[in-house]
């Protein structure tokens, strides 16, 4: 059953505008919750959606979005050193409706059971960036791991969609998944952002994937 009313956490962002249109067009009430300096990013929706400014790990500014939310789509990000990424997920974990679908987004670095399979170039990637990120104060690799653990573990209705690398452009479809890493039916490694939002936006009718941590790529 399509979600009457979704909360997009995140919702300025890249994926998360793709997202808002998605539900738009899916005939869903939108609420929007972004940072205040990216409200305007969001101008072209504002008479169609609400919209809560605030930092994305606010707990006041999540409990209030959440409510009466039938779906709760969270764009996990790892940004600076304090846990940004944890705070979001135990925030929406903590204050989401008990029976909404939570879907949430990060890479494919993130693993569920530890059955995934990684190419090298993958590995050098997420071991250098992940150093650099943190010796700068940039990024914290480690807190998107934190915040998953938590979902994982969890006994809301979740979904953590993996990306794979991605590009902007039109459509292909609805992307490809596999439940690991290194399945041969991902090996393009790359989905169009448009796509990874329309899957993260079906994930929230799709029941056979809760308690899933889908890895997803372009379909053609
Ligand atoms: N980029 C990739 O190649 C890639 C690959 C695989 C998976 N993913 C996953 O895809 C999701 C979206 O990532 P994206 O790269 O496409 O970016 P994105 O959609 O543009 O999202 C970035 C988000 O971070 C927020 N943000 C930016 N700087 C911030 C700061 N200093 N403090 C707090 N929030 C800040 C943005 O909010 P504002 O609008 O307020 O700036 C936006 O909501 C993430 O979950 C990511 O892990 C990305």
């Amino acid at each position: 059953m399509t979600p009457k009313r979704v909360c997009i956490i995140g919702g300025s962002g890249k994926l998360g505008l793709y997202m808002v249109q998605h539900a738009l067009d899916r005939g869903c009430e939108v609420v929007a919750v972004c940072r205040a300096q990216s409200v305007a990013k969001l101008d072209k929706f504002r008479d169609r959606i609400t919209i809560h400014p605030g930092a994305t790990d606010d707990r006041a500014v999540i409990e209030q979005a959440v409510k009466g939310c039938d779906g709760v789509l969270t764009v996990l990000v790892p940004w600076g050193v304090h846990g940004y990424a944890t705070g979001t997920a135990q925030a929406v974990l903590d204050y989401a409706e008990p029976h909404a679908r939570l879907i949430f987004s990060c890479g494919w670095h993130i693993s569920l059971d530890g059955k995934d399979v990684y190419s090298w170039q993958l590995r050098l990637f997420v071991r250098v960036f992940g150093w650099l990120a943190r010796a700068l104060r940039f990024a914290d690799l480690d807190d998107q791991i934190e915040a998953c653990r938590r979902i994982f573990t969890s006994d809301r209705r979740w979904t953590v969609v993996r990306g794979s690398n991605l590009e902007e452009g039109d459509s292909e479809g609805l992307p490809l998944w596999s439940h690991h890493v290194g399945d041969p039916i991902l090996a393009r490694n790359l989905t169009r952002r448009v796509d990874f939002a329309l899957f993260m936006v079906n994930a929230l009718e799709d029941d056979s994937l809760v308690r899933t941590a889908p890895a997803i790529v372009g379909c053609k």
